[in-house]
């Protein structure tokens, strides 16, 4: 490659890899052109798998505890690192804990029996089956409360969000070489390191992940994106080599790119899914009317983390294909993390990715007030031990969530924001006093979205917050260069989603290396 000057200008982070400096000029410009892998080759299948029977991968005795915290972390002291509301004027809806438990309980409204989630039983979104997960990715580069689940209200200025709320990729990079030394290859630090086969990350002797979030370890489908994510870190390492970056820049310059695009296809292909294209060029033409925080000041609304953006949790299958051909796999228990990844429990991505030359993939459960089974029976790597049966479920814990932290009712966020709320016969059952904004949300997108996007509540708080994120990172490609468009390899006409993640896969397994 040559320097060309098509790319742009980031602002320079600091070497050591450290939370990144605002106050850092502009500068550094790097260049990266489409060359590297070859485009045609993003239809192949990334890795061979074909049994479905038990794996270690999981089987740990010792259960760890993800969700939850003895103590409330309190990793960061400043302003990001607490929660807010964009809704500070509306009421609480206050229902009764037992009711919400009933209703996300076995058996109740939010309950999805397993036998509809089958492949092929008429629960299929339009949506490829993996955008969920990239929206849980970014779930968990942006807020993290560790706080325990409970009835009854918390302090939400007692919260801490161990995540900075910044589209940055902290769950990949942490602390950089410097700072998170283990994530990488110590004869090649601008490199992450990976497993052994290059398949899975590198784990401790106990088979703990090494990676900047523990939860992206949970399960099959966020590891394998993590994965492909470090392999596209590394791939462009290699381009920036190949382009005469320099090696005191160049896993500065990686990171940006990797980053860039990461929040370009946040902007552009993960949201106009989500929310419908014409919300987000409003949102991106007009700014947030409710959640516009100023530079350096974002932090992430309740409303966001513990209803709107909690809307992935309805779009999870209960099985899935992990191969061609291959038998639908339980997600809980069979595909649960936090363990080595065995050779023969690996996911191709086309699997839940449409790739151009591949069948297409698997498609999302639709969005209808349910949840699957596997959600509905967390396992206890992911709850670990809980207080009360019903916490294992995500659909309790989500609706608990939203009434500890005092949210008000979906219906009352429709008014404020001037759209009609749905109905009684819409929401089915009714709530007394008023709907959870978790649980209108997902009827909303039923309704409204036709099962795939979320509605107008739904829709405005989640383009509002990850659009308003953005804007108040300096650091950002659309802080920086609004009209900044990708310049990595892609297999069809537009940059993608699929393009990022098979980017280091193909070219690494093309070339021999992993
Ligand atoms: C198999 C898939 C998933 C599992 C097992 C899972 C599990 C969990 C668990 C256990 C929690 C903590 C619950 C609590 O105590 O409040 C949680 C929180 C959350 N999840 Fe998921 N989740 C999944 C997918 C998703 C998806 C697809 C999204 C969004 C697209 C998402 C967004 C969130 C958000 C925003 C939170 C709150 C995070 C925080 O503020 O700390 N999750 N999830």
């Amino acid at each position: 490659m040559t320097s060309s000057g098509r790319w742009p200008s980031f602002p320079d982070r600091p070497r050591s890899g450290s939370t990144v400096q605002v106050s850092d000029a502009p500068g550094a410009p790097a260049s990266i052109c489409r060359t590297g892998p070859d485009p045609a080759s993003a239809g192949h299948r990334l890795t061979g798998v074909s049994s479905a029977r038990s794996h270690p991968h999981g089987s740990h005795a010792a259960a760890r505890d993800h969700c939850l915290s003895p103590a409330r972390a309190v990793d960061r002291p400043t302003g990001p690192s607490r929660y807010g509301r964009m809704f500070p004027g509306l009421d609480p809806l206050d229902t009764d804990p037992g009711l919400l438990m009933s209703a996300g309980d076995t058996g109740g409204i939010c309950d999805s029996a397993a036998v509809l989630d089958g492949l092929g039983r008429g629960d299929d979104a339009t949506e490829a089956a993996g955008w969920p997960f990239f929206g849980q990715l970014i779930a968990h580069d942006i807020t993290a409360d560790r706080s325990p689940i409970a009835t009854g209200g918390v302090d939400p200025e007692a919260l801490r969000n161990a995540r900075a709320p910044k589209l940055d990729l902290e769950m990949l990079y942490s602390d950089g070489p410097v700072g998170s030394p283990f994530l990488f290859d110590l004869g090649d630090p601008a490199k992450f390191l990976l497993g052994p086969d290059g398949g899975d990350v590198p784990r401790n002797q106990q088979g703990v992940a090494l990676i900047g979030d523990p939860r992206n370890d949970v399960h099959l489908f966020a590891l394998t994106l993590h994965i492909a994510l470090l392999h596209a870190h590394n791939r462009i390492v290699a381009l920036l080599r190949a382009d005469g970056v320099s090696e005191a820049d160049v896993f500065d310059q990686a990171r940006t790119v990797l980053t860039w695009h990461y929040q370009w296809i946040a902007v552009h292909d993960f949201l106009p899914r989500l929310v419908g294209a014409t919300l987000v060029e409003q949102v991106l033409a007009e700014g947030g009317r409710w959640f516009a925080p100023s530079p350096l000041q974002a932090y992430i609304p309740l409303e966001f983390a513990d209803a709107a953006y909690r809307y992935g949790h309805g779009q999870i299958r209960h099985t899935y294909r992990l191969v061609d051909d291959g038998p639908a796999v339980p997600l809980f228990p069979d595909l649960v993390g936090f363990g080595p990844l065995p050779a023969d429990r690996r996911l191709d991505l086309t699997q839940v990715f449409d790739v151009p030359g591949r069948p297409p993939a698997q498609r999302a459960k639709r969005l209808d007030g349910r949840l699957a089974a596997s959600l509905i029976g967390l396992p206890e790597q992911v709850t670990g031990a809980v207080a009360a049966a019903a916490y294992r479920s995500l659909a309790v814990r989500d609706l608990l969530r939203g009434d500890t932290t005092g949210l008000p009712s979906g219906e009352a966020v429709a008014r404020l924001i001037g759209v009609t709320p749905l109905t009684a016969d819409e929401i089915e059952p009714s709530w007394p006093g008023g709907t959870p904004l978790w649980f209108y949300v997902l009827k909303e997108a039923e309704h409204r979205g036709g099962g795939d996007r979320l509605g107008p509540v739904g829709g405005r708080i989640v383009a509002e917050v990850l659009i308003g994120l953005l804007r108040a990172d300096p650091t950002s490609y659309l802080s920086l260069q609004p009209d900044w468009e990708p310049d990595l390899p892609a297999a069809g006409p537009g940059f993608g989603l699929a393009d990022l993640l098979t980017l280091g896969i193909y070219s690494d397994r093309a070339a021999g290396r992993t």
